[in-house]
């Protein structure tokens, strides 16, 4: 199935406190691309074309977060896992809402092969949705992610990251080892990449103070339920492979230290904590069968 890249159809949403330009197309109703702004229920993602309509829906929504089991929440945050069978409407909303923010060729419609991870951070006035990812019920190539998405209201905090943490977080528990599905976008990739560094680098410094030896890229794969090749690309990508005495070597450069530092350093100095998924907190998850 092939579907013509098409042109932006919606200019502005409303969502919450925020108002949002789309990137890409997304196929809502064609009524909807007439409306200056349409505006979008920030708890069951319902679209409205006009500010009376919107607000008759708000007075009576009921929603109050995601459609799920709540499986995770600490301090700030919470993700809700939902079945796109049991919850048809609602993910589709979803998968509507985020396609105007990824320039996949296609869309699923058919949402009922697909879990859904909902981020929300609470306020007082509740929860509202940050991100999600999707995820395939049955995946023949061992995925771990389908889609991936931080609303952009949301980007450039971390919150991509702890998305994709846990992700890893449910494979380890699934004892898997995961990669998301490819081709991924420009952002996802970025993302992808700097998740993967970080993580194999902090692992290699534990390890380091440990006394620990130096593991091997399969070590590390286990440790962090990543496959080898992504654990492979990470380390030839900060040229931490070296071939000495015909074995692979891993070493844990100057340089590769220094920007972990740095990097560390950066999010300080945005005020932000380094968040981190507490996978105790997922003790009693199991894949829903
Ligand atoms: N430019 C350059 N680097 C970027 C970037 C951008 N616009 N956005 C993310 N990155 C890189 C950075 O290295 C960043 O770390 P840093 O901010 O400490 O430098 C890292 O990715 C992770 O950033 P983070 O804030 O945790 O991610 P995010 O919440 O912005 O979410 C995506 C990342 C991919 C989920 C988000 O960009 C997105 O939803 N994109 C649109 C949908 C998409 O393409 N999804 C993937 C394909 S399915
Ligand atoms: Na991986």
């Amino acid at each position: 199935q092939t579907e013509i890249s098409r042109v932006r159809n919606l200019e502005r949403i409303q969502m919450g406190t925020w108002e949002i330009e789309p990137w890409y197309f997304s196929p809502y109703p064609a009524e909807f691309t007439d409306s200056d702004i349409v505006y979008i229920c920030e708890t069951c993602l319902s679209y409205h074309g006009t500010l009376t309509q919107f607000q008759r829906h708000r007075s009576k929504c009921t929603l109050l977060h995601p459609p799920g089991n709540e499986i995770y929440r600490d301090e700030t945050i919470s993700f809700f896992e939902i079945d796109g069978r049991r919850q048809r409407t609602w993910c589709r909303n979803l998968c509507l809402l985020s396609k105007l923010f990824l320039d996949h060729k296609t869309l699923y419609y058919d949402v009922d092969p697909f879990l859904f991870y909902c981020m929300t951070i609470r306020d007082a006035r509740g929860h509202h949705l940050v991100g999600y990812f999707s995820k395939e019920k049955e995946s023949a190539e061992n995925y771990n992610v389908a889609c991936i998405l931080t609303l952009p209201q949301h980007q450039r905090k971390g919150y991509g990251k702890l998305l994709i943490q846990f992700s890893y977080e449910l494979s380890k528990i699934e004892n898997k080892l995961g990669s998301p599905e490819k081709p991924l976008s420009d952002l996802g990739l970025l993302g992808y990449r700097a998740y993967w560094a970080e993580n194999i680098t902090d692992l290699l410094l534990e390890r380091e103070a440990e006394g620990t030896p130096m593991c091997s890229i399969e070590d590390i794969g286990q440790a962090l339920a990543m496959t080898t090749n992504d654990v492979l690309h990470t380390l030839q990508n900060l040229g931490m492979l070296r071939y000495e005495k015909k074995n692979h070597v891993i070493v844990l450069t100057d340089a590769v230290v220094e920007q972990r530092r740095a990097q560390r350093e950066k999010v300080e100095a945005k005020g932000g904590v380094v968040r981190r998924i507490e996978g105790e907190r997922l003790g009693g998850w199991r894949a829903p069968v």
